[in-house]
């Protein structure tokens, strides 16, 4: 029997959380690459919380995924059947491939990888675009000082698990916000922030400012909705606020209110700014050879969730970003 390729398409747009019935799961004949192409033969594939709002048929910094089209997502493969000079059979590449089990590619976005300093999920992960948000959000859009108090919401997640790691290295003080007391034990005693508070236990503004004496000087803001507007209401004078995502309200069906201590924003003079780390592609060499170090030097642990299932198990796998119920980096293995 010919091989084939096991894909999901969208075939209809969602309303709330992902159904199985938004998708079309399929076998379809294996892509033969043409002149200058290669084909990918995907072994994991990246679960982000943005493919939420890919699919969303609304302005967005990418146009939305088309119905009919193989559903959006970074993968990591290796080459095969390779006829591009700069890709040869057998190397690992990771690439906006999508949820299939075989891509073919003009290698235009596609990074090689070395999978003898790390496995090949862990360059869709800590490694690569959630380590890189990381990175230049913190970086470059938060910019904190030593002795400054970071505070990250989704700790415990592939891109809030590097930013306090970071946050570390540059000497501030990190604390995380997570749901659960597994959770906040992993980011402090595993990856050594300073506290971690536990939003799912009562009293959110007294474990935080406990957590804070000092207020807070930096907000990377993963969630939004409540525990964004929490963290506002701590925020020191000219405190920089990073806003890389909202994931509680992705799946949102009615308006989501604004924040109501937004005033902070104005008394205390704050630096608001939102990122996508496409913004700094031309910069993710440096990055991705600073995160390298720092991860072969043993001071940046990283941590995946991988699932099984292969292709039929999305949007099922996926979903569990929303419900919390991915620990680490979500990755489907295919
Ligand atoms: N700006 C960019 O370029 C960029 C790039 C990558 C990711 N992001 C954003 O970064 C954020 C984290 O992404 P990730 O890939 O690192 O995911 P992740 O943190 O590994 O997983 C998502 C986590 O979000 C938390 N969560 C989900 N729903 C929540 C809710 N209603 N209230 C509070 N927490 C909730 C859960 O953690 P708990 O168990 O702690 O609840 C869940 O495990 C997302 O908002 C994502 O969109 C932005």
């Amino acid at each position: 029997m010919a091989e084939t390729n096991r894909t999901a398409r969208l075939s209809s747009r969602p309303t709330g959380m992902l159904q199985r019935d938004n998708f079309e799961i399929a076998s379809e004949e294996l892509p033969e690459p043409g002149d200058g192409e290669f084909r990918v033969r995907i072994s994991h594939i990246s679960l982000d919380p943005a493919m939420r709002g890919w699919v969303n048929d609304a302005k967005s910094y990418v146009p939305p995924v088309g119905i009919g089209e193989v559903m959006r997502a970074i993968a990591v493969g290796t080459v095969e059947a390779s006829r591009n000079s700069k890709f040869a059979d057998g190397d690992t590449v990771t690439g906006l491939f999508g949820v299939q089990e075989y891509a073919v590619s003009d290698g235009s976005g596609v990074i090689k990888v070395d999978t003898s300093k790390a496995p090949p999920e862990r360059w869709i992960g800590g490694l690569g675009m959630p380590g890189m948000t990381a990175y230049f959000g913190l970086t470059e859009i938060a910019v904190p000082n030593e002795g400054e108090t970071v505070v990250v919401s989704a700790a415990s997640g592939a891109v809030g698990s590097i930013v306090g790691q970071i946050a570390r290295i540059k000497g501030c003080r990190a604390v995380g916000i997570a749901g659960g007391a597994e959770k906040c034990a992993y980011v402090t005693d595993e990856l050594g922030f300073d506290a971690c508070v536990d939003y799912k236990a009562d009293d959110l503004r007294g474990q935080l400012s406990a957590a804070c004496p000092d207020g807070i000087d930096v907000l990377f803001e993963n969630v939004g909705g409540e525990i964004h507007d929490t963290c506002l209401s701590l925020m020191n004078f000219r405190g920089r606020v990073a806003i890389c995502g909202m994931i509680s309200a992705y799946n949102a069906t009615e308006p989501v209110p604004g924040p109501y201590n937004y005033r902070s924003i104005l008394v205390n003079r704050l630096n608001v700014r939102g990122f996508i780390v496409f913004d700094f592609i031309s910069q993710y060499p440096q990055a991705a050879k600073q995160l390298g170090e720092w991860h072969g030097a043993g001071k940046l642990k990283i941590r995946e969730d991988v699932r099984e299932g292969g292709i039929d198990a999305f949007p099922d796998v996926l979903n569990l970003l929303y419900t919390s119920g991915n620990f680490g980096k979500l990755v489907l293995k295919v």
